[in-house]
């Protein structure tokens, strides 16, 4: 792996050690790095009241713009078991409001990343800020 996507990653296994994920038993570490080149993390956090709990990727989203980053260039999403672990749709959308066409969206197991897509395969013919001017 590439020594800049080994570094996101690294820090996706670390938020993942974090993860609050009692019901759903899968956890989930993000790791997000913003224009700055600094990485910020995020796990999933669920909730009793199951709709309210919240993705690793919202959480590292949230990092970031709270340490005055912006304009990420890469996410990189860990889960856990065979299948891939995309971005849910609600988390397309939230990528969507930061990350332009250069954002690549990397998925990864416990041996590494998987697959790598952009924003446009993830979320094709997307909504975003520049709809509104
Ligand atoms: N989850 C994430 O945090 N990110 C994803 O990309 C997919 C799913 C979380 C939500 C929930 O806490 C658990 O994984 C099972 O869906």
């Amino acid at each position: 792996m590439d020594p800049a996507l080994n570094e996101l990653f690294e820090a996706a296994v670390q938020a993942q050690a974090r993860a609050y994920a009692p019901y759903s038993r899968f956890r989930v570490g993000a790791a997000i790095r913003g224009g700055s080149g600094r990485i910020h993390t995020g796990c999933n956090v669920e909730n009793s009241a199951y709709p309210v709990g919240t993705c690793a990727e919202a959480g590292a989203l949230a990092a970031m713009i709270l340490s005055g980053d912006r304009d990420p260039t890469d996410i990189l999403v860990l889960g856990e078991g065979e299948a891939l672990c995309t971005p849910c749709g609600a988390c397309r959308q939230r990528l969507r409001e930061f990350g332009g066409d250069r954002l690549a969206i990397h998925v990864a197991g416990p041996e590494g990343v998987r697959r790598s897509f952009s924003l446009a395969e993830l979320l094709p013919h997307s909504f975003g800020p520049d709809n509104l001017s």
